[in-house]
């Protein structure tokens, strides 16, 4: 099959979370498989240029229609560790992507609908004429309407739409003007409930929901956020276009790239290890320690946190569990990107706060070569999330021997299985501790079992972390869900 992935991240080169990881990995694995796989993606200015190969002019001013007038683009191409992408940068004097971040500007929903009709037109104009084409997240919300309601009528009329939902809590939601600006202007027939209109705000258009709506197959990123986004309030507004579209939608589990996330060969350890040297994982504990200035005392578990500071992360008990750590006797290293001014205030104030104590380390930012150290050296690695449609870092912390102590929400439902208490997994297949109420007494019967066990039985400890390193959430299972999929929606 001939497949093209819109988004608008993939890593390395565009991470701000876990949907880059997915893209790579997911484009990877189909390759792997045999598939032609080719990626578009927005040409941002601050996107890791040292990541892309070869890159060179695949499409000069390609015409994007726009407004009633037209934005002239050049289409750059280029290979991200093997990968074929097509980066797509405006020529406008506003280029819409030079804004020095992905995310956060005003005129986002502008910014990602541009986006979505200049992939339109490149695949037209340059004549690709994909088997699928799989979009992601709100930002590419509008491609599925756009092929149906306009590029169809271009010989477009073949491709099948898979799309993906990473995030219910961004969807998306704006004014007429954006539709216009794509050329879709029938606001009669778009503002209706069963097409775009938003189901609470009868005003305003929903990306995500155009995507659910007009797309052949829609998938959320794991088993039970699919359930929840069906039967809780977790989708933001979109259960019951979700129970209108049941027939086509599901839930894939998310992979992980097992030669990214592979701490036996990963460069950026401090010494590489697996589960029969699982000893060298101390090497990274301790280079860690030496990089970050803390104190070596192996009585002291390491317990880490890695991800944006959001709510969604449950920063409340991200909080907390410093604290409740460090009351433990443990050390807490926390790498986290903040995306709310004042949860990055709030942060700022912990980091200088607990400056000078030799035990806790906060890194605020974005690092992803600390990331890989960090996932290393981590004995435990807290995911106390309000709400997670699948979760990357539970999954690589087991790949590196790093305990998850998580909350009992979407993909983590998935992935954790609790130590003492799971029902469903025999003790040699269960991998970490899951809590369930999102408050600070929940979280304390999860961790401090977590670091009882690391003091009082480090046998049994190291037992654990060989059973998480032992599960496979690489790529091979989702991968092939992924082309039943497009295979069933071809058909
Ligand atoms: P989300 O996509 O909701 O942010 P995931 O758990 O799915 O969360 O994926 C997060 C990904 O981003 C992981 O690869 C994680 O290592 C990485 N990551 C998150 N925050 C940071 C950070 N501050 N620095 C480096 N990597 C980070
Ligand atoms: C989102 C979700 C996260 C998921 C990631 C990749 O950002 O918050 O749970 O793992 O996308 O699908």
């Amino acid at each position: 099959m001939y497949i093209v992935q819109i988004a608008s991240e993939c890593a390395p080169v565009i991470k701000a979370g876990g949907l880059g990881d997915v893209i790579y990995g997911l484009s990877r694995e189909l390759e792997l498989r045999g598939h032609c796989v080719e990626l578009i993606l927005p040409m941002y200015d601050c996107m890791r240029y040292d990541h892309i190969w070869g890159l060179h002019d695949a499409y000069r001013n390609l015409e994007v229609p726009w407004h009633g007038s037209s934005i002239f683009c050049d289409v750059f191409c280029g290979w991200v560790h093997g990968r074929l992408c097509f980066f797509i940068q405006p020529k406008s004097s506003d280029n819409f992507f030079n804004r020095g971040h992905y995310y956060g500007a005003l005129d986002d929903h502008m910014r990602f609908a541009f986006f979505s009709k200049a992939a339109m037109e490149f695949l037209l104009r340059s004549n690709k004429r994909p088997d699928i084409v799989h979009c992601h997240d709100w930002q590419t919300g509008l491609v599925p309407v756009l092929l149906y309601e306009i590029y169809r009528f271009h010989g477009m009329d073949h491709q099948r739409v898979c799309y993906t939902i990473h995030n219910f809590k961004h969807q998306g939601i704006a004014g007429a003007n954006i539709l216009h600006a794509t050329g879709l202007n029938n606001d009669s027939y778009y503002f209706s409930y069963d097409r775009l209109q938003d189901n609470f705000n009868p005003n305003a258009i929903n990306f995500m929901k155009g995507g659910i709506v007009y797309s052949n197959y829609v998938n959320t990123v794991s088993p039970h956020h699919a359930w929840e986004a069906r039967f809780s309030d977790i989708s933001c507004g979109l259960g019951h276009t979700l129970e209108l579209n049941q027939q086509k939608f599901g839930g894939i589990l998310n992979g992980l790239d097992y030669e990214v996330w592979n701490p036996e060969i990963d460069p950026l350890l401090a010494s590489n290890f697996g589960p029969k040297t699982f000893g060298d994982k101390a090497k990274n504990k301790q280079a860690l320690r030496e990089r970050l200035m803390l104190e070596a005392d192996d009585n002291k578990p390491m317990v880490c946190f890695i991800g944006r500071l959001d709510g969604q992360k449950g920063v409340h008990l991200v909080h907390h569990s410093i604290y409740y750590a460090l009351d433990q006797e443990s050390q807490f290293v926390l790498l986290g990107s903040a995306t709310e001014p004042n949860l990055s205030k709030w942060f700022w104030h912990e980091k200088q706060h607990l400056n000078d104590n030799p035990n806790v380390h906060l890194e605020l930012g974005f690092d992803e070569e600390l990331a890989h150290l960090i996932y290393g050296a981590a004995d435990i690695i807290v995911v106390p999330s309000n709400y997670e449609p699948c979760g990357l870092t539970q999954m690589i912390g087991l790949r590196y021997g790093a305990i998850p102590v998580v909350r009992g929400v979407g993909g983590l439902v998935n992935t954790v299985f609790d130590r003492d208490y799971d029902q469903n997994h025999p003790p040699e297949k269960r991998n970490g501790f899951v809590f369930y109420q999102p408050d600070q007494y929940a979280l304390e019967t999860a961790l401090g079992r977590a670091i009882a066990l690391y003091k009082d039985d480090p046998v049994a400890f190291k037992t654990l972390a060989l059973q998480g390193m032992a599960y496979d959430y690489s790529w091979n299972k989702p991968g092939l869900q992924y082309v039943e999929a497009y295979e069933y929606i071809r058909a």
